[in-house]
């Protein structure tokens, strides 16, 4: 008996593109379940600074990678929780020290092997939402829909700004730049699964579109492949 391979779309891009809202938004109209792969990274980045292992401890890092004991809760009216050994760690992964914490472990290559499998184990029907940097080129390099979304740094560091304003915590627009600027060069430039377009990505600037436009390119695009 030929069991159904579940369809999978990855939606790659670098910090601050837009492809955490895409995704959900894009899982939510499908009903499909969602991989938020940076969360994995920013996770290994955490626990290691919590074991108070270095950056750059290779094997150190990849055996935290590998025992990550983590788990993914639906809450209650959408989201979800996400727990490091038992505690809720949603906001504290999110900080932009430890956006820039994961781009560092996620450059060291035995980190990105324990996370390969865990992964792919996302995936299931009816079908997987995979968002982060190499999901179209390593992770899924057979998803018959690859997107992948840019937008100026500027852009993006503008949306961060309002995002922290909105929490009440004060930043510097042009901090906010340079933060980017350095994640992307070590994003772009690493030697293992650096942030690329896939050859066959559809690529997307959500700096000149809205969001319900660029959720709709994905749409169509999904509906023209299944
Ligand atoms: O998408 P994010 O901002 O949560 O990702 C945090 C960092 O993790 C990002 O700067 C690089 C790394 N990352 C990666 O290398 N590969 C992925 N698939 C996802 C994230």
């Amino acid at each position: 008996m030929s069991q159904r391979i579940p369809p999978v779309i990855t939606i790659d891009g670098p910090a601050g593109s837009g492809k955490g809202t895409i995704s959900q938004r894009v899982a939510k109209e499908l009903g499909w379940n969602m991989l938020d792969s940076g969360a994995l990274y920013r996770l290994v980045a955490l626990a290691a600074q919590k074991k108070g292992v270095d950056f750059d401890a290779d094997d150190s890092l990849a055996q935290i990678a590998e025992e990550l004991d983590v788990s993914f809760k639906p809450c209650v009216g959408g989201g979800v929780s996400i727990e490091l050994e038992g505690d809720d760690v949603s906001l504290a992964i999110r900080s932009e020290d430890c956006g820039c914490a994961a781009s560092k472990v996620a450059a060291v290559k035995p980190v990105r092997g324990a996370l390969l499998e865990r992964q792919r184990k996302f995936l299931g029907l009816p079908g997987l939402v995979a968002d982060g940097r190499d999901m179209g080129t390593v992770v899924f390099p057979d998803a018959k829909v690859k997107i992948f979304l840019t937008a100026g740094a500027e852009i993006r560091a503008e949306r961060r700004l309002k995002q922290l304003k909105d929490q009440g915590i004060n930043a510097n627009l042009r901090g906010l730049i340079d933060d980017i600027e350095a994640r992307d060069s070590r994003d772009m430039n690493r030697k293992d699964a650096p942030l690329v377009p896939a050859d066959d990505a559809i690529i997307i600037d959500t700096g000149k579109s809205t969001i319900d436009e660029v959720v709709l390119k994905v749409m169509n695009a999904v509906k023209s492949a299944y």
